[in-house]
């Protein structure tokens, strides 16, 4: 992960949850409280699309061509037709889908209570009052200064990760995430995942393939990956949430957050829940990196404070420190077999460590600028770095010098993911492009994300 000590300025170009891509026109509502009870009606049912449906029905993504952000399309409907009749719930598709028995059953996985049913069929036959600033979901309102948005049109990549298959490669483009099919050529994306409002800055996901999680300022989000729904949020965290890893069992998710200025804080997570189970300060400023052993026991932090320190993961104790570099540590991988710690530096250095001795085992110089981001994806001496100058360069556990410099990317990289076979590799741009090297150190493909 690159350092991101430089303040973005505060943006014009939100792009908050889905629904508020939209400019809502402001409503006059009627303060008339005889108009109070049908309000409630309207404004319960409107909770309703916005909790349970409008993920998927909306100008962005809408399944079945349905979009139910607006009353017009609503009542426009879908391929088959009107969704909404006002007056006559048993004729509108909105109030036939939630049937148990429908065909095209809706949401999904889910079914309505019968409760919510009849506030819908309720509200359709007393004419489907629309109350389109009930739609949006409310977010507190932050200094948006301190949120770290993005001037409109940059949109980095700060993080990516491949799915455990190697199909998906999940990236934050900006302030979405999007989950390329790169098993297939030429196809689009197989989603988009917003309600992020700045920056993702890390990404990772399970090693069972079942998650995704996607963190940016203060917020994590856990995603569902057999259908790119929306399972957990954790909020709160101190700040931007710069690096993330799942436990090998797949059972927990480390977070490293850092609010400026202040100690860098490590946090674990259980899955189902995400309920906390342990969390600490790990550095004195900024965790650039976080990376644990392959046998699930030891995370290895890397620190503004220019320290790589390493935990016992199930009680969040210190286990060692070595003061690695002379500069922030940027970047960290273990070898696959545990034996070897890789971390990089903004030094320009590349150093190799025993995990077990805190030996330093090698140290790499030659590259221009910061070592962002490390691969070490096969048991064998060679791995291979991102930096400053857009190149990918294949250093060894033993050689004083990085090997091969491979082609450059336009643009100066963030992160770095590589296949399980260490095959090709990906990595992400500030132009918000993602470049895919081959073992012969050709670019092969770029991915860039589809237009807003
Ligand atoms: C997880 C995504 C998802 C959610 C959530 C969801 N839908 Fe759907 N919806 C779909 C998909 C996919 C289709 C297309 C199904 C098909 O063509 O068989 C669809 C189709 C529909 C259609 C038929 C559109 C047409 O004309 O063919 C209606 C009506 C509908 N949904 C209503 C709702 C309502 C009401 C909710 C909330 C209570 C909801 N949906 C929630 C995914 C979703």
């Amino acid at each position: 992960m690159m350092p991101l000590e430089c303040r973005l300025t505060p943006a014009i170009q939100t792009g908050l949850a889905l629904v508020m891509l939209t400019a809502w026109p402001a409503v006059n509502r009627a303060e008339d409280p005889a108009d109070s009870k049908s309000d409630d009606l309207a404004i319960s049912s409107m909770h309703l699309l916005r909790d349970q449906c409008i993920r998927c029905h909306n100008a962005k993504k809408n399944k079945g061509e349905l979009n139910l952000a607006r009353r017009a399309l609503a009542l426009k409907g879908g391929k088959e037709g009107p969704a909404l009749i006002p007056g006559k719930s048993s004729e509108s598709r909105i109030i036939q889908s939630l049937n148990p028995d429908s065909d095209s059953h809706m949401p999904p996985k889910k079914q309505l209570d019968d409760e919510q049913v009849a506030t819908l069929g309720r509200w359709i036959d007393a004419g489907a009052e629309w109350l389109p600033a009930e739609l949006v979901i409310k977010t507190k309102s932050l200094d948006p200064d301190k949120l770290g948005q993005l001037p409109g049109g940059y949109r980095p990549v700060l993080a990516l990760a491949l799915s455990p298959d190697d199909k998906q490669l999940a990236a934050g483009h900006g302030n979405s995430v999007i989950v390329h099919n790169i098993a297939e050529k030429d196809k689009p994306p197989l989603a988009k995942l917003t309600g992020h409002r700045d920056a993702i800055q890390s990404v990772a996901w399970s090693a069972d393939g079942k998650h995704l999680a996607t963190g940016g300022y203060r917020k994590v989000l856990l995603w569902n990956s057999a259908e790119w729904s929306l399972v957990g949020e954790i909020s709160d965290l101190p700040g931007r949430v710069s690096a993330m890893t799942f436990t090998p069992d797949s059972a927990s998710l480390v977070t490293a957050s850092n609010a400026s200025g202040q100690a860098g804080e490590v946090a674990l997570w259980a899955i189902a829940g995400l309920a906390k189970r342990l969390s600490w300060s790990a550095h004195n400023g900024t965790v650039f990196d976080v990376s644990i052993s392959p046998d699930g026991t030891t995370l290895a932090t890397a620190g503004a404070d220019k320290l790589v320190r390493f935990w016992s993961l199930a009680k969040g104790e210190q286990l060692m420190q070595i003061e690695a570099h002379s500069s922030p540590v940027l970047s960290l991988a273990y070898k696959p077999d545990g034996a070897l710690l890789a971390s990089g530096g903004a030094d320009k250095e590349l150093k190799i460590w025993d995990t077990k001795t805190r030996e330093q085992k090698n140290l790499v110089t030659g590259h221009p600028g910061n070592v962002a981001a490390i691969a070490w994806p096969e048991k064998k001496a060679e791995l291979i770095t991102a930096g400053d100058d857009g190149a990918l360069r294949v250093c060894n556990e033993s050689s004083k010098r990085p090997g091969k410099t491979w082609a450059k990317a336009a643009d100066l990289l963030h992160c770095l993911d590589a296949t399980t076979d260490g095959k090709l590799l990906y990595g992400g741009a500030d132009n918000g492009r993602i470049y895919a090297w081959d073992r012969n150190g050709n670019i092969t493909r770029t991915l860039a994300p589809t237009k807003p």
